[in-house]
């Protein structure tokens, strides 16, 4: 009997070793010793929100081979930090081994302080760790982005407009509307028709919530501010309750592992290394505008491996380390790569430029009603329930600038200040002397003053928070910069951090933008009914009063929103550019950047949406590439709720949309077969 199940253990053992002939077992996704081929047609650096999303959607065709190389572990370790939604606030992975922790360079203009840059260092990357927030950008502002590189090839720049990037992004989730109680407590208003309803990611609400967010929401409208109840549909001014990356069969949070990944069937065609740090992307030698990457260089387990591709070589590693790699590659501006000696193998001037973030801080009331905080704290049979621990906060609102300034002529004085300011800026706030550099700034800076600026697109996002015992708090959060910075190398190892210089606030326009907000944020802490709830304010405080006062305070206080982009901009070359409409890098034959640092200026939402409909329309764009597939989700036709890409159904060996193998379904049965025939022989 002992011989019969060891026997069956050993051939079950072999049957699946020769069903995986890479050496990536089925139970164990994810290698971890560097076993892998020695090409693959696509490698996919960084394992975070975008590279698992394009890695799955690649892999959908079987002809095709994907390797993604990710510097973090997988996760499995601190399971619950990841997947129990308040833990994000309760049991943060920031901090930790799960983060970079980065630190910005010492910030001129907020009295030399560097400020905190968590990013995740995991699978899923900053979606594993992030605040659930899901808010889609303006179609003003996406339609603006298309706009800025439509000079180049407008066919290509219909990719990126609203109508695609509306369809892409529905592709990517599944929306579940709320229970009648949390809808009615919390005054949540939506059109599932905007969102998606056959996607991998789940889109909900937590299931549980307070009072003080329906309050929270008829101050606003008290205000003058109205509700928005459709604001995934391209409008995204006014008062809503945002989604949350959220699973509510579970309660769960729902991210790229958990959507992409996690519910495919093994896929021999798609390995995934954890745990190694891409050092370079290689070259072959040759023509220096139109390099070939071969491959790519990586460090796992203290030693130094190669890996070929035979296609492509996509850079998924995010804001910061997208650009990091390009430079430490030889691709990037000459002044840095020579300075910390790297040959300048193809010469871009835009790599790491442009940088802009969402600076964000709070104003806090005491309050004595109950909080998620004091009730987390009391530790009570609620404050351990599922639903209870999928509470996060997700009610905000976006304020025009109009309101800002007090009405419409206000904000025509202020957009005037912000125009006549153009030249001067051009000549004293951008990080760079290239004329290409200057140029994008420009291009941005126009932007975001002449079009967004006048426009209903808010500048201001306020959020309320739940989160403390004793408090409750709204943040404020300035939308789109004009301070506008740069991220680059000052070692070349690729083990040291990169210099991150947001340059935060060196425009004065922002510092005017903010203050608004906090006299906004403090207006509606004055107002019924959510006033009631509110006591004493504790921050800035009663000393902090006239308009100096609160820009004095603002230097000391302000951090990160988490949403620094625009490092690898989709823009024309000759506005310091690093990426076309095909996403592809310049001078490089076969290098893509598919991540958050593409979009061109700062939107007004969390990026986590907006990432994900990149992801998936990078999909499109290179399987339709490879595949000669004529259609792409550049439907110029008004938007509806259903899926107008066709990227995940044009190949026969595709998958379905919620991401189960169809692929490999076949082989992977075989294979049970084979198993439980020779079970049956003994
Ligand atoms: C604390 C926090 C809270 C946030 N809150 C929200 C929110 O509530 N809602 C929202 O929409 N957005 C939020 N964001 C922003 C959002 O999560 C990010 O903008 C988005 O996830 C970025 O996706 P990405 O694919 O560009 O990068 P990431 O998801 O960060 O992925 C990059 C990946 O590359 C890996 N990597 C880096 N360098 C290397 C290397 N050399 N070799 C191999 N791998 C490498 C990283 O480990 C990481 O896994 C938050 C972000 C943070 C950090
Ligand atoms: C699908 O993949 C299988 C196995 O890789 C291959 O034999 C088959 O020809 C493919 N079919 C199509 C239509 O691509
Ligand atoms: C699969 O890819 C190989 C190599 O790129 C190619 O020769 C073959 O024709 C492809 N098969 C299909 C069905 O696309
Ligand atoms: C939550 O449910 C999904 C299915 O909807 C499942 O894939 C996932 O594993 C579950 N998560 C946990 C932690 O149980
Ligand atoms: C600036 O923006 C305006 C309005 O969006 C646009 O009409 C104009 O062409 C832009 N000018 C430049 C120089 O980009
Ligand atoms: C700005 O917002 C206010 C309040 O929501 C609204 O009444 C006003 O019409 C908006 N103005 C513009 C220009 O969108
Ligand atoms: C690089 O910059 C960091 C700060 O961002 C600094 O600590 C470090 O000393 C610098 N290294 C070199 C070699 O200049
Ligand atoms: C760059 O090289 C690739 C092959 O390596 C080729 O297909 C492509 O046409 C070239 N592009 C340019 C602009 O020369
Ligand atoms: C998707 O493909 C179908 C069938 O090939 C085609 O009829 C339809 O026009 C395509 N849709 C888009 C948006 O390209
Ligand atoms: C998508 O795939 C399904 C199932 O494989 C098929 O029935 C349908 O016709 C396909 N649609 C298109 C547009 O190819």
């Amino acid at each position: 009997m002992r011989l019969v199940e060891s026997l069956t253990t050993v051939l079950t053992f072999s049957v699946l070793a020769a069903c995986n002939p890479i050496g990536f077992s089925a139970s164990k996704r994810f290698a971890y010793d560097g076993t892998v081929s020695d090409s693959y047609d696509f490698i996919v650096i960084g394992g975070g929100q975008a590279g698992l999303t394009l890695a799955s959607r690649l892999s959908e065709d079987s002809n095709t081979t994907v390797l993604v190389i990710e510097a973090g572990d997988s996760g499995d370790a601190v399971k619950d930090s990841i997947n129990i939604p308040s833990s994000t606030y309760y049991n943060s992975l920031t901090k930790s081994s799960y983060d970079w922790q980065y630190v910005t360079a010492p910030q001129t203009h907020l009295s030399n302080r560097g400020v905190s840059w968590p990013r995740g260092k995991v699978l899923g990357g900053s979606s594993a760790i992030n605040g659930m927030y899901s808010v889609r950008p303006s179609e003003i502002e996406v339609n603006a982005w298309s706009g800025m590189i439509a000079s180049d090839d407008n066919s290509l720049a219909s990719m990126w407009n609203w109508d695609s990037m509306f369809a892409a992004m529905d592709k990517s989730e599944t929306f579940t509307a709320p229970s009648e109680s949390i809808k009615d407590m919390a005054g949540v208003q939506y059109n599932a028709n905007s969102r998606g309803s056959s996607g991998p990611v789940h889109v909900s609400y937590p299931g549980y919530t307070f009072p003080q967010i329906g309050d929270f929401n008829e101050a606003l409208n008290a205000a003058g501010i109205s509700s928005n109840s459709d604001s995934a549909s391209g409008k995204n001014w006014g008062a809503f309750v945002a989604n949350s990356y959220i699973n509510p069969t579970n309660w769960t949070r729902s991210y790229s592992r958990s959507a992409y990944i996690d519910p495919l069937l093994p896929r021999s065609n798609l390995n995934i290394l954890i745990n190694s740090v891409v050092t370079r992307i290689l070259f072959a030698s040759g023509s220096s505008d139109n390099l070939t990457a071969t491959g790519v260089e990586y460090s796992a387990n203290s030693a130094t491996h190669t890996v070929k591709a035979n296609k492509e070589v996509i850079l998924s590693a995010g804001t910061i380390a997208s650009p990091q790699i390009l430079q430490l590659s030889g691709v990037g501006p000459r002044d840095v790569l020579e300075s910390v000696g790297i040959t300048v193998l193809s010469e871009l001037p835009g790599v790491g430029q442009h940088l802009q973030d969402h600076l964000s801080t709070t104003v806090v009331w005491e309050s004595s009603v109950d909080t998620a905080g004091s009730i987390h704290a009391s530790g009570s049979s609620t404050a351990t329930s599922p639903d209870f621990e999928s509470y996060v906060n997700s009610a905000i609102a976006y304020v025009n600038a109009s309101f800002l300034f007090g009405g419409d002529s206000g904000a025509a004085a202020f957009h005037q200040q912000v125009t006549d300011a153009l030249e001067s800026s051009v000549s004293s706030l951008v990080p760079s002397s290239s004329s290409e550099v200057i140029e994008g700034y420009k291009a941005i800076y126009n932007i975001t003053a002449n079009t967004l600026f006048p426009s209903e697109v808010g500048q201001i996002e306020l959020l309320i928070n739940m989160m403390f015992s004793g408090s409750i708090s709204i943040g404020v959060a300035i939308q789109h910069p004009l301070s506008q910075g740069r991220l680059y190398i000052n070692s070349s190892s690729p083990l040291d951090p990169p210099v991150i210089d947001p340059n935060y606030f060196s425009h004065p326009a922002d510092i005017t933008v903010f203050r608004q907000g906090i006299k906004v944020a403090r207006m509606i802490g004055a107002t019924a009914p959510l006033s009631v709830s509110l006591g004493t304010e504790t921050s800035p405080g009663s000393n902090v009063v006239t308009d100096e006062d609160i820009e004095a305070w603002l230097l000391g206080q302000v951090g990160t929103e988490y949403h620094p982009g625009s490092t690898c901009a989709m823009l024309p070359k000759s506005q310091g550019g690093v990426v076309n409409a095909n996403l592809q890098v310049y001078g490089l034959a076969n290098v893509r950047v598919v991540d958050a640092s593409v979009f061109p200026f700062s939107f007004t939402a969390h990026l986590g949406a907006p990432t994900y409909g990149l992801a998936e329309q990078a999909a499109n764009i290179i399987r339709a590439h490879y595949n000669g597939l004529g259609n792409l989700a550049s439907s110029s036709s008004s938007s509806g709720s259903s899926d107008s890409s066709n990227g995940s159904n044009s190949s026969k060996n595709s998958s379905n949309d919620n991401g189960a193998a169809g692929l490999s379904a076949s082989w992977v049965s075989m294979c049970f077969v084979a198993i439980f025939t020779l079970w049956f022989a003994l």
